[in-house]
């Protein structure tokens, strides 16, 4: 019951019995005429019987009582009528020529009385086929009755002899009058006939379902198997995309999610690999140096100064590569709150122009602020202090003596201001342009002009300092004609909850 299969199997039945009710019950209530041909074709077969059976009884009586007696005969024919041979919805009566049911002449109890009926031919008459007599057939007709609604009836010609023993009465035929069938009695004549064409339906349709079911059921447990072998570990797992359009969406989304699983794998692999990659080389130093000095290879008083300074300068690297790591995790998961102060850009700048001007000198790099609009924004000035000096200290030190750095702030739109670092450098080439803002990632294309090895941090922390304040970053480049990294702030600070800005 569980299964998806077997509910849908089970959908499709209900779905079929529900479809044959209401197709039989609007059959029903939509077939009058049809329930008018069974009542005729009823009564036409009770009709015969009776008038061969009056025509029997009839003719002894005639055949055993005096011929100038007319009153026996027609004592019998009461007798016959009122005999109770019928049910007691259904009346006999014998008719005269004019189609008038004769006063006395009818199987009715005098409550019930026929009095006054008149039988009225329908004018279509279905023919009779292989009949002997078709004189004696009966005929379809209606008896009006009066204040009361017509009943069908069916009227059979008395035969030549007892209309002449009955002579007096301008008898001419026997009729059997019944209201038409009850809806109970069609139900009861259709029922096998429709519970074997249901029966065809439910088979048609488990069949059908079946094929139908697996369809949707199957590529829905080969997501099951594939999400099993996933959570074990094999992030290589795909799966095709066949069955209806939502399932080959899963199917897709469920590849979707695989590849990032895995490159997320891969990204924490890389991770460690950069991290172990970027301790080795100053720990390996600082272990050498300190060796040396330990087992006497450097041993003079100059040596040991300079091995002490290599030494603390490579441990201060790895401090720093360990405090970025640590700054950009907490960054990531939300536990650094960023204040929300007022910030006049325009003293962040000046304060930033005023620090990077010596090295821009001494670089021989021009280096030109130009701040317009309001500049004003709600945020954190250590963090937004912090981007600033990773963009500029990456500009200068990518941009040849010679060169430019100009950095721009300017309101983009009523509520958004837009900041840019640009220069006159290499650039970055388009490969390298997406991973910009990854950890570790450096662009293998330049190495810049500094001594000073970068980590690869710079950028992926300043991406999450701008994303929690609200805004975005990006990079722009041409080959040979510079790079310009911009960043857009909200200035009413951020509205969003960190979570969603991401
Ligand atoms: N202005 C630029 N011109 C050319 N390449 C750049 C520029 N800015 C960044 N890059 C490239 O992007 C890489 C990543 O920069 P990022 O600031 O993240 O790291 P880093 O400067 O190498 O190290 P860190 O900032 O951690 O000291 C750099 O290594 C460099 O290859
Ligand atoms: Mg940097």
């Amino acid at each position: 019951m569980g299964s998806l299969q077997v509910r849908l199997l089970l959908t499709y039945l209900a779905i079929i019995m529900v479809t044959l009710m209401l197709a039989a019950l609007s059959l029903f209530l939509q077939m009058g005429e049809y329930r008018e041909q069974i009542s005729y074709g009823n009564l036409e077969d009770l009709g015969r019987l009776v008038n061969s059976q009056a025509t029997t009884e009839i003719q002894r009586a005639i055949d055993e009582g005096d011929p100038a007696e007319g009153g026996e005969v027609l004592l019998a024919v009461r007798q016959f009528l009122t005999a109770g041979r019928v049910a007691s919805d259904t009346s006999l009566a014998i008719v005269d020529r004019q189609g008038r049911v004769i006063s006395g002449l009818t199987s009715r109890p005098p409550d019930q009385t026929l009095d006054g009926a008149v039988v009225r031919d329908l004018k279509e008459q279905p023919a009779t086929e292989g009949s002997a007599d078709p004189a004696a057939e009966p005929r379809r007709c209606r008896l009006d009755i009066p204040e009361r609604p017509a009943i069908l009836c069916v009227s059979m010609a008395l035969g030549p002899a007892i209309l002449e023993a009955l002579n007096e009465t301008d008898a001419s035929a026997i009729i059997v009058a019944r209201p038409a069938a009850s809806l109970g009695e069609i139900v009861g004549d259709l029922m096998p006939r429709l519970l074997f064409s249901g029966l065809i339906g439910v088979a048609a349709a488990l069949v059908l379902g079946f094929a139908f079911s697996q369809s949707v059921a199957a590529p829905l447990r080969g997501i099951a198997r594939a999400a099993r072998s996933v959570a074990r570990g094999n992030y290589r797992q795909r799966v095709p995309a066949t069955g209806p359009r939502e399932v080959r969406d899963l199917a897709a989304n469920f590849n979707r999610m695989t590849e990032e699983v895995q490159r997320s794998q891969q990204t924490l692999r890389d991770f460690l690999a950069n991290i172990s990659h970027e301790l080795k080389t100053p720990l390996t130093s600082i272990r050498g140096f300190s060796e040396a000095m330990l087992d006497g290879t450097i041993d003079d008083r100059e040596g040991v100064e300079r091995s002490a300074r290599i030494i603390s300068d490579e441990s201060n690297r790895v401090l720093r590569l360990v405090q970025e790591l640590l700054d950009l995790s907490r960054i990531e998961s939300g536990q650094v709150s960023m204040q929300q102060e007022e910030v006049d850009l325009r003293e962040l700048f000046g304060h930033v122009g005023e620090v990077f001007a010596l090295r821009a000198e001494e670089a021989g790099v021009e280096m030109d602020v130009t701040v317009s609009g309001g500049a004003r924004i709600l945020g954190d000035f250590d963090r937004l202090e912090q981007v600033l000096n990773n963009l500029l200290d990456n500009a200068l030190r990518y941009t040849p003596a010679g060169g430019t750095v100009r950095v721009t702030c300017r309101d983009l739109q009523p509520g958004t201001l837009q900041v840019t670092v640009g220069d006159s450098g290499p650039g970055i080439p388009p490969v390298d342009l997406p991973h910009l803002f990854e950890r570790f990632y450096r662009s293998t294309a330049n190495q810049g002009n500094s001594h000073r090895k970068g980590h690869g941090l710079g950028l992926a922390i300043s991406r999450e300092i701008v994303r929690a304040h609200g805004g975005e970053i990006w990079a722009t480049s041409e080959q040979d004609h510079g790079t310009t990294f911009v960043f857009t702030l909200p200035t009413a600070g951020r509205t969003t909850p960190r979570a969603a800005a991401r």
